[in-house]
């Protein structure tokens, strides 16, 4: 019935994530899981997303909207088609990551979480890869590029979208 009032599509997306919410209804805390379900199966948590969540789990939507921006991984904006994520943990920014994020962002027209016009890229930081000897870095979907200087991330990036473009 509720899900009537919230007009939820009957798709196999809300499918999947009807199904997962109920085999771990029973477990404590459920709502992260089922956010990072969420996540993973829309790519991001619009609010009909979230209303679905707070209606299913029965947790109030305040409570959901809380955790959804206190969590910096999760996103209420769609993505583009491949994430940017530059490191800024401490090696990265010692070795200068910030540049080189400036310069990403100034190539891209985009801040930190936002998404270029073409959804091709959003550009995203993160916090230690685990490739520190490589600093500072960055990772495109799964594949890490390093030793960056802010012409080298340039590079990168318009090299990754010429690639795909061919
Ligand atoms: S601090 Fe950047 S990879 Fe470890």
């Amino acid at each position: 019935m509720e899900n009537e009032r919230l007009h939820i599509p009957d798709n196999e997306q809300y499918r999947e994530l009807k199904k997962f919410i109920s085999e771990h209804k029973k477990t404590p805390g459920p709502l992260i899981q089922v956010l990072h379900k969420a996540q993973s199966i829309f790519g991001y948590l619009p609010s009909e997303v979230q209303k679905f969540v707070s209606v299913e789990l029965n947790v109030p939507l305040s409570e959901i909207y809380g955790v959804v921006t206190f969590y910096n991984f999760f996103r209420t904006e769609p993505i583009g088609k491949h994430v940017v994520n530059v490191c800024t943990g401490t090696a990265c920014h010692v070795k200068g990551s910030k540049v080189v994020l400036d310069a990403l962002t100034r190539e891209l027209g985009v801040g930190v979480g936002g998404t270029t016009e073409d959804k091709f890229y959003t550009v995203s930081t993160a916090r230690c890869f685990g490739a520190c000897g490589l600093a500072p870095v960055m990772v495109i979907d799964e594949e890490v590029f390093g030793r960056l200087s802010p012409q080298k991330a340039i590079n990168i990036i318009r090299d990754f979208k010429k690639a795909e473009e061919n």
